[in-house]
Order: C-alpha cells, then structure tokens, then sequence
C-alpha cells in the first residue's frame, strides 16, 4: 500500500537511531503532508523518551498496537533485512509504508516508487527506472533510465548506478560505488564503498576495488 494522501495524516517512525532521524527530516522536509505523532524503538525497549521532539512509545512489541492508532509508517531502520521484516508487518497490520522523498531529489515521473521507499537530498532517479518497497535512495546517489532496485536495497550515498542496472532486494551499493551500464548484482550481496563494478555480481558476495573483485575477508 502506498500513501500520498491529500489531507495530513498521522505517522509512526519506526527506529530511533540516525536513519530514524534522516527519514524523520525528509518527512518533515516535505512539508505539511503528515504529522509524524509517535516512534518506536526498532530493537529494544527503548531508553530515550523522545526523538527529535517525536515521543517514543515502545519497542518491537508494541508496534501492531500503536499502528491502529495510526494511518502509516515511516520505516527508519538503516539494516536493510530488519527493514523489511518490519516493513512486512506494516503491511500485515494493512496500514501504509508511507515514501518519502526531499524537495531536493529529482525523481522522474516515469519512473515506478514502491512504497516505504526514503529518496534523501539530490538523489536522482531516471526514466524507466524501478525502485523496490523500503529502498533507500541515499544522499546524492543517482539510478539512471531504466535501472531496477530490489526490495530492501540501499545505494549509499553518492553512488552511481549506469543505465539499466539491476541491484537485487536487500542490497547495498556502497558509499560513492559505481556500477557500469547493464550489469546485475545479486539479492544480499554488498559492494564496498568506492568500488567500480563492471562484472555481474551474484547473490550474496561482497566485491570491492576498482575494478570490484570479490573479497573473501569477510
Ligand atoms: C566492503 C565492506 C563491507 C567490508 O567490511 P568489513 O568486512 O567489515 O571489512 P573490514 O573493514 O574489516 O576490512 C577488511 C579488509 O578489506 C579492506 N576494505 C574494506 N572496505 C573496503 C573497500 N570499500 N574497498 C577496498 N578495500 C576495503 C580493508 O582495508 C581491510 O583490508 P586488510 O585486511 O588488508 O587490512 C565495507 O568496508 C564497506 O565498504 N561497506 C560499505 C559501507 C557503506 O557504504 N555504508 C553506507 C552507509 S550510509
């Protein structure tokens, strides 16, 4: 379910550490649409009453009661698979995963945005481009034409995705990464910050350099 509703909605952010505080700001960035009203610790009780003027109500526990108080969420978890298992229960509880997106993103209007997707200041997404449910399109990354970003996946900060390339769910395209025209990678795999991709990536493997090999220290 997706959300771009016409009068102001209520919202819980889900996570309380740093991508918690980026998404909360994108939202408010994004001017009066929502009203983020409540948070919740992602992992634990939580040990911090508010953040960011936003109270936090509870952990894990408690996040399908403090949903039917609510018409959405805000995913701000940074870990791409807890991400989505709690994307999952968004959905389950049938409330919105609510995408948003900063003024200052350039997202093209052919392209397709599943929804819980956070696209930071001066992300750019191209024509024909597809952007998987709970994404996270970084500061400053750019997805050119027609590229397909998995469910789950992060493409870092100022990394760059050619034409027409395929990154798998829960993937992450390091910080300043670059991935040449057409390639694929893989579902969970990682490229390293800085990396240059130029060969197909399978699922699961890290690849760093330039040219981005496989590294096996992990
Ligand atoms: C590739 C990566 C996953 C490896 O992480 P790790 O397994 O914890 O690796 P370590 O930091 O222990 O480093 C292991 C070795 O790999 C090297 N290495 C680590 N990252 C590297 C990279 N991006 N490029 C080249 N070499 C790298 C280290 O220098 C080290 O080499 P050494 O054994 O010769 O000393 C990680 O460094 C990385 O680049 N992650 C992406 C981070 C990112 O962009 N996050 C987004 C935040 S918004």
């Amino acid at each position: 379910m997706s959300a771009r509703p016409s009068t102001r909605q209520s919202l819980l952010l889900i996570g309380c550490g740093s991508h918690a505080r980026v998404v909360l700001d994108l939202a408010r960035a994004q001017g009066p649409l929502w009203k983020v009203v409540v948070a919740i610790d992602a992992m634990k009780k939580p040990d911090a009453a508010e953040l960011e003027g936003v109270p936090i109500r509870g952990g894990p526990d408690d996040l399908e009661p403090l949903l039917s108080g609510v018409h959405g969420a805000l995913l701000g978890i940074g870990d791409n698979a807890l991400r989505e298992r709690l994307g999952a229960r968004v959905l389950a509880a049938k409330r919105a995963l609510v995408s948003c997106f900063h003024p200052k993103s350039s997202i093209s209007p052919r392209s397709r945005i599943g929804p819980g997707v956070a696209a930071c200041p001066g992300a750019v997404v191209m024509t024909g481009a597809v952007v998987g449910e709970g994404a996270i399109l970084n500061t400053g990354c750019t997805v050119d034409h027609d590229c397909e970003i998995g469910a789950y996946a992060h493409i870092a900060p100022g990394a760059h995705l050619g034409g027409r390339v395929k990154v798998g769910a829960r993937t992450l395209i390091g910080i300043g990464a670059s991935v040449r025209q057409n390639i694929r990678i893989g579902a969970d795999a990682v490229v390293g910050a800085g990396a240059a991709v130029v060969a197909d990536v399978p699922d699961g493997v890290t690849v760093v350099g330039v040219p981005a090999c496989p590294s096996f220290r992990r």
